[in-house]
């Protein structure tokens, strides 16, 4: 057995999980999330979600990585024998089904860097905008070009491993995206009338608040923070076996929510400060944004960086969802690195065709949604809950108080923190997850 590669610096690991943390959930996601559920109010709820299960879920998972030193498949093998091993199958699946949609979102962002630097999205009217989105996503080859593109991009630096592939990619990546999203913002918020916008995201409106404002925060919190299938168990099988989790997990989740708060301080100004709503749903990136940049003084230079700023932010999200699958399938089957990616980079492409051609080209729908809803939706409605819930019981309930003693950085050390931990994984984590399943599903 060769030995397993392992980040080449804590900060290395932060840079690597954080890149993964941060993406399409934070940028795109987040401020039509917040824009549809009553702004400050559910910030509030979101934030305090992530206080208490994100930071749970993702001690839950960095420590199983750490401890087993497999990928999510072996790691429940290990520990919980081979039933729980269909926990980390589950999350290698998810994997997939994630990626067959990011691909295609990712690949938008791709495509409006060009669009926003030749000026061919330059319109004020979002009524235009909107036709020319729907008939560039609409469109059969294009959407699927970009899309394969981007997968090419993801899949070259993950074949290149650990240390030279992800963790190369993400100390350059990260500190650039972070660069270009505190110069949006600053751009943002020196905007006449954008005051509104910040006053939008900050301040709460509690009459907007219900059961739904709840599960959609938590649903948020799961995705941006990569929970629920395994690529933090991956990512922290990575690390060395006596590395220090709690200040990594505190600096990742910070960055996550950092990185949330700017993007709204950025989309939030931008919207208000040309009369746009903010609510406009999942075309708020790519039909109002446009029109805003549009009539923004500098907007032809501060488009095209905005959409680069996307596209990294995905790339270096989607190089940690495809890594599960890869670190199972090279740990476990000996597969070479290379050939795993390339197959994998395939198939997931392949499962991406239809959600990107239901998008208008074809009329594809499956469980009366359409085809890319329907993937969007079992991925992060049904399976990370799933994946989250099994990972809580798993950690709470069967590993329990052996958890503990692996979470003490140092042997025999019992911070006090870790007894809320697994207190939260045993009591609140997993009815919380039942309900928003439930939730999700329309069962309640
Ligand atoms: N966290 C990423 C984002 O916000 C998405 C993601 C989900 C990445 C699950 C890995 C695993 O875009």
């Amino acid at each position: 057995m060769t030995t397993r590669e392992h980040w080449g610096s804590r900060l290395g690991f932060v840079m690597a999980a954080a890149g993964s943390a941060v993406g399409l959930g934070n940028i795109w996601r987040f401020p039509y999330t917040a824009g549809e559920n009553g702004g400050g109010a559910f910030l509030l709820i979101y934030l305090g979600i992530i206080a208490v299960f994100g930071v749970s879920v993702l001690l839950a998972e960095i420590v199983l990585g750490r401890v087993t030193q497999r990928n999510p498949v072996g790691a429940f093998k290990q520990l919980g024998g081979p039933v729980w091993a269909l926990a980390g199958l589950l999350g290698v699946i998810t994997g997939f089904v994630i990626l067959s949609f990011y691909i295609v979102v990712a690949g938008w962002t791709l495509a409006y860097v060009g669009f926003s630097t030749t000026g061919a999205v330059s319109s004020t009217d979002p009524a235009v905008l909107e036709s020319q989105f729907g008939a560039f996503v609409g469109g059969t080859w294009a959407p699927l070009g970009y899309a394969a593109v981007f997968m090419v991009l993801v899949a070259v630096t993950v074949a290149g491993g650990i240390g030279r592939g992800i963790e190369r990619a993400n100390k350059v990546l990260m500190p650039l995206l972070f660069l270009l999203l505190i110069a949006l913002a600053v751009r943002a918020l020196t905007l006449p009338g954008g005051g509104a916008g910040v006053a939008f995201l900050l301040q709460p409106d509690f009459s907007k608040v219900s059961g739904a404002t709840f599960s959609a925060a938590l649903a948020q919190a799961f995705f941006s923070l990569s929970l629920g299938m395994g690529t933090m168990i991956t990512y922290g099988s990575y690390l060395g076996r006596h590395d220090r989790l709690g200040v990594a997990s505190g600096a990742i989740i910070s960055l996550d929510v950092l990185a949330a708060m700017l993007a709204g301080l950025v989309i939030m100004p931008v919207v208000f400060a040309f009369g746009f709503s903010p609510s406009a749903g999942a075309g708020l990136t790519f039909i109002t944004l446009p029109a805003a940049f549009a009539a923004m003084p500098g907007g032809t230079l501060i488009a095209p960086a905005f959409f680069l700023l996307l596209a990294v932010a995905a790339l270096t999200s989607a190089l940690s969802i495809l890594e599960p699958a890869i670190s199972w399938l090279t740990d476990e089957r000996g597969w070479s690195r290379p050939r795993t990616v390339w197959a994998c980079a395939l198939l997931c492409f392949a499962l991406g065709v239809p959600s990107s051609l239901s998008m208008g080209a074809a009329d594809l729908t499956l469980f009366g949604r359409t085809f890319f809803d329907t993937m969007d939706f079992a991925a992060t409605g049904v399976m990370l809950p799933v994946g989250a819930l099994l990972t809580s019981i798993f950690v709470g309930w069967f590993w329990g108080h052996r958890a503990l003693v692996e979470l003490a950085d140092t042997p025999g050390a019992d911070p006090w923190w870790s007894r809320a931990w697994l207190l939260i994984l045993r009591f609140i984590a997993p009815p919380a997850l039942v309900l928003i399943l439930l939730q999700s599903t329309g069962v309640i």
